[in-house]
């Protein structure tokens, strides 16, 4: 994961012109609800559906906190322009977002680099925040052209853009030759590049919106490769093709967030815990393997106990039924004791640490004090 991050982290989903139905994409936006919610202070995230779906599928994306995004928008204003969308047209349709200059629009259907500027101008004049994708062909890259074509695609934005605007910009970085092709530029590859789209800002712009410009990475990115290219400098986050199409698009935004500030450690004892308490450091050994809980779709339960009792763990992750297995040493910190329904259960969330503990903590389990079976009622004081 990314050490301390100067800038807030942004991904999103590009979705092109998919998928076919409807049904798909709300299917698709099922799948994303299924994942532990994201903290929106701490990243932002959209999505961009295809018009007509973007309208349907626009307030339940919302309602996870994802925000909606148009994938172009028009460089005229209203009137006689078949086919085109204006800027404040999609504001009017409460569209805080759109994408402009997506290599397949430059290289499929002709937008040049003066388009994309008077676009990406239209927006913002519109009140939209404008997502402006860059990045050389293959050919480009291999005659060693890369920071010069990105230059000259910015270049005509920079004239547009008033400096107080940029704070309204982020960049997306996508080299053509690894947009849907599998072939992800490493992270070396991305950081190089993404620096020197800072530096040319920096002498073209200003070093103050140079700092604080959000450059994406977009190409080939996957939930397995994100982590990597997430950890340099001068990438801020992802512009995500096919993989946004898939509910794990929703580990890209996990692995994007900054890291968790864990305190230190002070590992407590079961009998410790108290049924208000947030931030409690277990170890345990898991007593019965995490299985879905009675009932409750998208929990899991598992039971962990110490040398002075019993508790239940609870969780969202369906992966940390991997490491919950009868017998195993469990190392859980910054979990929060939550009752759920005069029980105390340990609620394992996206703010905690759940791991196999080292091998030195060996436990014994007393079966006599089952904390979670324990009615608890909470009083005032
Ligand atoms: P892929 O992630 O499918 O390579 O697409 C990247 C992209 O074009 C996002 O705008």
């Amino acid at each position: 994961m990314a050490t301390s991050r100067p800038r807030k982290p942004i991904v999103g989903g590009n979705w092109k012109c998919n998928p076919k139905t409807l049904e798909e994409a709300q299917k698709l936006l099922g799948e994303w609800k299924n994942y532990p919610s994201f903290d929106k202070r701490k990243i932002d995230v959209f999505a961009c559906p295809m018009m007509p779906h973007l309208m349907k599928v626009k307030a339940p994306m919302e309602k996870l906190g994802v925000s909606a995004c148009a994938q172009n928008c028009s460089k005229t204003d209203e009137g006689a322009f078949t086919g085109e969308v204006s800027a404040s047209q999609l504001r009017d349709s409460r569209v805080g977002w759109t994408l402009v200059g997506h290599s397949e629009r430059r290289t499929k259907y002709g937008e040049t680099d003066e388009d994309v500027a008077e676009k990406t101008a239209k927006a913002l004049a519109a009140g939209l925040k404008v997502v402006v994708a860059i990045g050389e062909l293959l050919d480009e890259r291999e005659a060693g052209k890369t920071n010069e074509v990105n230059e000259r695609m910015l270049k005509p934005v920079i004239d547009k853009v008033k400096k107080e605007d940029w704070s309204k910009i982020v960049i997306a970085y996508e080299p053509v030759w690894a947009i849907g092709t599998g072939k992800v530029a490493t992270p070396e590859q991305a950081e190089e590049t993404q620096a020197a789209i800072r530096a040319f800002l920096a002498k073209a712009v200003s070093e103050e919106v140079a700092e604080k410009v959000r450059i994406q990475y977009g190409g080939s990115v996957t939930p397995e490769n994100c982590a990597e290219l997430i950890k340099k400098p001068n990438i801020d986050g992802f512009l995500v093709g096919g993989a946004s199409l898939k509910g794990t698009f929703m580990d890209i935004v996990r692995k994007s967030l900054p890291p968790i500030r864990l305190k230190k450690p002070k590992f407590s004892k079961i009998q410790d815990l108290d049924p208000v308490s947030k931030g409690f450091n277990v170890y345990a050994k898991c007593t019965k393997a995490a299985k879905e809980a009675d009932g409750v779709d998208g929990v899991y339960e598992a039971q962990v106990g110490d040398e002075t009792g019993l508790v239940t763990v609870s969780f969202r992750n369906k992966d940390l039924c991997d490491l919950c297995k009868e017998g195993a040493s469990l190392r859980i910190q910054n979990t929060a004791v939550r009752m759920v329904k005069g029980h105390i259960r340990l609620n394992v969330d996206k703010w905690a640490a759940f791991k196999v503990a080292d091998e030195e903590h060996t436990f014994s389990v007393s079966e006599k004090n089952d904390v979670s079976a324990t009615e608890y009622e909470l009083v005032e004081t």
